[in-house]
């Protein structure tokens, strides 16, 4: 479906050209290319800024019914993610004209003093991520996607990086999996039909599955877990997904947060709150999905994903404040909120993980507090860490991938602030500020001496309004992060 593509406009018939246009400088390489945005451009109406368009129809100069001009703004302003942008809105805008074909012009990386490879990237990604709709449930489905998005290319780019499109395609199929998951209403990805979709999927890849099931959390002692899990008619389960090569040296294990709905619990959320709690397993969504990208891309690595699933409700047979539970780990947690339900299924699957596979490096992704949104906003997510050199590969990933990642601090003396007077721990922070910090403080003490990161995704992996390349809902923020991440040595 994404192709690099060398291109002959005065032979070839073109449904929608798209070209994007500098605001103060030509930046493409190809005298049509460059003819036809000086003419957009002498247009009263148009001027090459972010944001605007033009649309010639049968322009004489080639075979195409409409050229779309995309403006990029100034020169010195473009980077990868305004390209990335770009493309999600050349699609989109065609996708709602219910064209089945576009050619979108790559620009010469040397005009926008970028890496072709990082050029090619951006503008794949954001042409394949902003082809997808989540319209399972409409009837009348209004936007057909995109059959073929090409790229047009000099001859010897689409040589050199012949395989970067199916390469960022492997990528990027990962992240609408993880979307479509997370936008699935609660309804239907209640814990025991949730996991059955990852395995389906997991089992279609070289992945070895393991499903543990309420029995099997009972025997083996997993009381965080089975404590969230209560209160739900759906009861929890921990899915293990492993990926194991045998030239493999190395493991890298993520865990992933799988609350299907969070209600808060006895501790019910506000009707505000709980408005986009369905995506409370985002974090569960991007390791699965993640996995089942490794699988398809097979480094000489063993990746490891372990993913806790429960449902958060309020019920007689629910946990409570005051509650004590006793851990996978042994430690005892007094509960202070039952909305605080996500450390608890997480340290649960972490102690499991360390115990068991004695990760490398082990990462945990949740949608962990409000307080992380209310600290870095919906567009960033919070990364914490003892390791700053992990914490700034993760950082660095986030760059590259536009999934951006701030590090924030885990002091020492916070700890104090998880003291229980009955239990080893409480579940909650005995101050109403920092709440991200303590909850990754909490998680912390059940790691042992393992290298580990914790990434609180609570900010950006909804979306309440659709952006260039991604629909309103769930983002699929960490796919790309993830497996950037996972090139480094
Ligand atoms: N799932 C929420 C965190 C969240 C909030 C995710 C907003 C996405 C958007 C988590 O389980 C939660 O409820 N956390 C509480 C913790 C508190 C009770 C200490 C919170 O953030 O308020
Ligand atoms: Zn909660
Ligand atoms: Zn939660």
């Amino acid at each position: 479906m994404l192709k690099l593509k060398p291109v002959d406009l005065k032979k070839e018939i073109i449904t929608a050209l798209i070209i994007p246009v500098c605001e103060d400088q030509d930046i493409h390489d190809d005298g049509i290319l460059s003819l036809l945005v000086k003419k957009a451009l002498e247009l009263k109406e148009f001027k090459g800024g972010k944001d605007e368009d033009i649309t010639f129809y049968n322009p004489p100069e080639v075979k195409s019914e409409r050229v779309i001009f995309l403006g990029l703004g100034k020169l010195e302003k473009i980077e990868p993610e305004l390209l990335r942008q770009m493309a999600g809105r050349a699609v989109k805008k065609c996708t709602t004209k219910n064209l089945s074909e576009i050619l979108i012009a790559v620009p010469a990386a040397k005009k926008i003093k970028l890496e072709m490879q990082t050029v090619l990237e951006a503008m794949l990604e954001g042409g394949f991520l902003g082809n997808h709709t989540f319209d399972k449930y409409k009837k009348d489905k209004k936007h057909k996607p995109l059959k073929k998005i090409d790229f047009m290319v000099k001859p010897e780019v689409a040589k050199k990086f012949g395989k970067l499109s199916s390469r960022v395609a492997t990528v990027c199929k990962g992240t609408i999996l993880a979307r479509e998951w997370v936008n699935t209403p609660s309804n239907h990805k209640r814990p025991d039909q949730f996991t059955r979709s990852i395995v389906t999927y997991a089992k279609k890849e070289e992945l070895k599955v393991t499903v543990l099931a309420e029995k099997d959390l009972r025997q083996k002692k997993f009381g965080a877990i089975l404590a969230v899990g209560a209160g739900s008619s759906s009861k929890p389960r921990m899915i293990v997904l492993e990926y194991s090569p045998k030239k493999a040296k190395k493991t890298v294990a993520f865990v992933g947060k799988g609350v299907t709905f969070d209600s808060g619990g006895i501790n019910l959320k506000s009707t505000a709150a709980l408005k986009a709690m369905k995506s409370d397993m985002s974090g569960a969504a991007i390791v699965a999905a993640t996995l089942i990208t490794v699988a398809k891309q097979k480094p000489a690595l063993k990746v490891i994903g372990v993913i806790p699933v429960v449902e958060n409700m309020p019920s007689g047979n629910a946990y409570r404040p005051g509650d004590i539970i006793k851990s996978y780990d042994g430690k005892t947690v007094e509960i202070g909120n039952t909305d605080a339900e996500g450390r608890l299924i997480l340290i649960d699957a972490m102690s499991y993980i360390v115990k068991k596979y004695k990760p490398e490096t082990l990462i945990d992704v949740a949608t962990l507090t409000g307080a992380c949104a209310v600290a870095l906003g919906d567009k960033i997510a919070g990364v914490f860490s003892f390791d700053d050199k992990l914490a700034e590969a993760i950082v660095a990933s986030g760059k590259k991938t536009h999934e951006r990642c701030w590090q924030l601090p885990l002091p020492d003396d916070y700890k104090e602030l998880l003291k229980s007077d009955l239990a080893d721990i409480h579940n909650v922070s005995s101050s109403s500020w920092g709440g991200a910090i303590t909850a990754a403080l909490f998680l912390s003490e059940f790691v042992g001496n393992t290298r580990w990161a914790h990434i609180d995704i609570a900010g950006p992996a909804y979306n309440d309004k659709e952006s260039a390349y991604c629909g309103a809902g769930g983002t699929g923020f960490g796919v790309r992060l993830l497996c950037d991440l996972l090139e480094k040595p």
